[in-house]
């Protein structure tokens, strides 16, 4: 099967039907996982289109003690920065719900992305497959901090990342190779500025949104953008 053959591509009609679609399909596998292993494993998506849907899950009833939070990846600045993408979880939602804080494993982006690596690396040793993988678009292709045109570096399960086109330059990211270690994706992608790298996905460009992949596909959430 090709890569595009496993990528189903659902459109919603308003930015509030999209956020509760990926409300309720977070919910879902979040049931489905502690029922089958008694734990939940969801890797967050950074950048701001997941707020939406983070401030949904902070009203919303779960089993909130069996959840296990990760980021696929940071930003090198101080821990209460604006601009890391964990603040933005926990201000959205992490810290309104009762998830148990040595389950909510942030990338300790704050020491530099070698050794921050290094520790998160550390962090992901030994944890299982992962249920959900939340991942966003960039405008040239990047997912994750995976971007164009750099080389893909699997060598360790996070590993650091220089010279990121989108600021700040330093940061981390859990690698493809382990990224790809889920049961399931969801890409939340929204807004005409995302259109391009859709138009290319679409067309078989090899952007690195198109490097993850599931053994049960991806599911490519969006709105405000054409399907061509
Ligand atoms: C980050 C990311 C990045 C993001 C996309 C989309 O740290 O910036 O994790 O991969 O998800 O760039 O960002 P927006 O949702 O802000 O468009």
């Amino acid at each position: 099967m090709s890569l595009n053959a496993q990528t189903r591509w659902l459109t919603f009609q308003s930015q509030q039907e999209i956020n509760q679609a990926a409300l309720n399909r977070i919910l879902a596998a979040a049931d489905a996982a502690i029922a089958k292993y008694g734990s939940f494993l969801i890797v967050l998506a950074g950048g701001s289109t997941p707020k939406a849907v983070y401030q949904l899950l902070a009203k919303a009833n779960a089993d909130w003690a069996n959840w296990h939070v990760y980021h696929n990846d940071d930003r090198c600045l101080p821990v209460d920065h604006a601009e890391r993408n964990s603040k933005m979880a926990r201000d959205a939602w992490l810290s309104h719900v009762p998830i148990p804080e040595n389950q909510i494993h942030d990338i300790p982006a704050e020491l530099g992305n070698v050794e921050g690596a290094k520790a998160y690396a550390q962090t992901l040793k030994g944890v299982r497959t992962f249920d959900l993988v939340i991942l966003g678009l960039g405008e040239d292709g990047h997912t994750a901090s995976l971007f164009p045109g750099q080389l893909v570096d699997n060598s360790a399960d996070a590993v650091p990342v220089y010279n990121s086109p989108k600021p700040p330059a330093d940061r981390i990211t859990i690698s493809q190779h382990r990224l790809n270690n889920t049961h399931e994706v969801m890409f939340l992608v929204t807004g005409a500025g995302k259109q391009e790298a859709v138009d290319q996905w679409r067309s078989g460009v090899a952007i690195p949104a198109t490097l993850i992949q599931s053994p049960n596909g991806v599911d490519v959430y969006c709105f405000g953008v054409e399907l061509k």
